[in-house]
């Protein structure tokens, strides 16, 4: 049976009191998607509560621009590659957390794509019909990445987790488009579904095993992902018009909405998605 104080679920000693000291002193923690914005912001917010960090990206020279800098603020750090939905890749992302720091505590699922050709920072013209148009490979490329990609990492996560007897946390990257529509981005859509959904479904598989599976739905982000939007004024106006803040939120908005679902402060918490979104549901 795992000890009240050493799974995802504790509540700890200092229950109703403030926290003291950085909330992930001593965790480690592997990022997928750290070489660049939401997951760049987690990999950064996490070191410096504490953590050390394994950064793992389809863009290592990213990632080891991520580590290089966490490291040189005095944090501790390394990148991996990382193709989301290659199991091998997730096998030797696992192993580097465990043989280099000996544990994982937390997983921020964060890679993703906006779609099939999407390479951080650019983004093809959005088309009002996107699925009429689209081939079946592009659809598996984004059902790849975005979904099962997430489920690899939650499911070897959670393996180490359970036989550390530690428990753990996992926060899965959905997005605010698992729950309303865009058009011209099916593909993108439904996936971020299938992370709620997947979120959903295996935080109940392990509520008593000690680790807790949450997501987030961020809204729109200044990240690469929302470069081209912010491009033209068109874009700006689609964005803040499905805004009520009237402003797109930044990556270190979303790694704190993290950094409260890996950290104790959550300890209750499973199976739930936390929209980060500028009031984008508030109805
Ligand atoms: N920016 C937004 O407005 C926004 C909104 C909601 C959700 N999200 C989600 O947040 C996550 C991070 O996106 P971002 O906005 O930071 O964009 P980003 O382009 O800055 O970051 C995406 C990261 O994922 C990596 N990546 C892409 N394909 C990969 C693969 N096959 N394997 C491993 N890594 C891969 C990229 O190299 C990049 O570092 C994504 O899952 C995205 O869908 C973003």
């Amino acid at each position: 049976m795992l000890g009240p104080d050493n799974r995802g679920d504790t509540m700890g000693q200092n229950e109703g009191r403030a926290p003291q000291g950085r909330a992930l002193e001593g965790k480690v923690a592997v990022i997928t998607g750290g070489a660049s914005g939401i997951g760049r912001a987690c990999a950064t917010r996490f070191a410096a509560e504490g953590a050390s960090v394994v950064i793992a990206d389809i863009d290592l020279e990213g990632g080891g621009e991520t580590a290089a800098d966490i490291e040189g603020d005095g944090g501790t750090a390394h990148a991996v590659r990382l193709d989301a939905p290659d199991p091998t890749d997730n096998e030797t992302m696992i192993r580097t957390a465990l043989d280099k720091y000996g544990r994982i505590d937390a997983v921020v699922a964060a890679a993703g794509l906006a779609h099939a050709g999407y390479v951080s920072g650019e983004q093809r013209a959005r088309s009002d019909n996107q699925l009429l148009d689209q081939s079946v490979d592009d659809w598996k490329r984004v059902m790849d990445v975005n979904l099962t990609g997430v489920m690899l990492a939650n499911q070897l996560a959670a393996r180490a987790m359970i036989e550390s007897g530690e428990g753990g946390t996992i926060v899965n990257i959905a997005s605010a488009a698992a729950k309303v529509p865009l058009r011209g981005g099916v593909d993108y859509c439904v996936s971020k579904a299938g992370v709620w959904m997947l979120t959903k479904a295996f935080a109940l598989e392990m509520a008593d095993q000690g680790v807790r599976v949450n997501a987030i739905g961020p809204g729109f982000i200044e990240t690469p992902m929302t470069a081209r939007g912010r491009e033209t004024n068109e874009g700006m106006a689609w964005m803040h018009a499905m805004t009520p803040m009237g402003r797109l939120g930044e990556p270190a908005e979303i790694a704190n909405t993290a950094l409260f679902l890996s950290s104790n402060e959550s300890s209750y918490m499973t199976g739930q998605i936390l929209f980060p979104a500028g009031g984008m549901f508030v109805g």
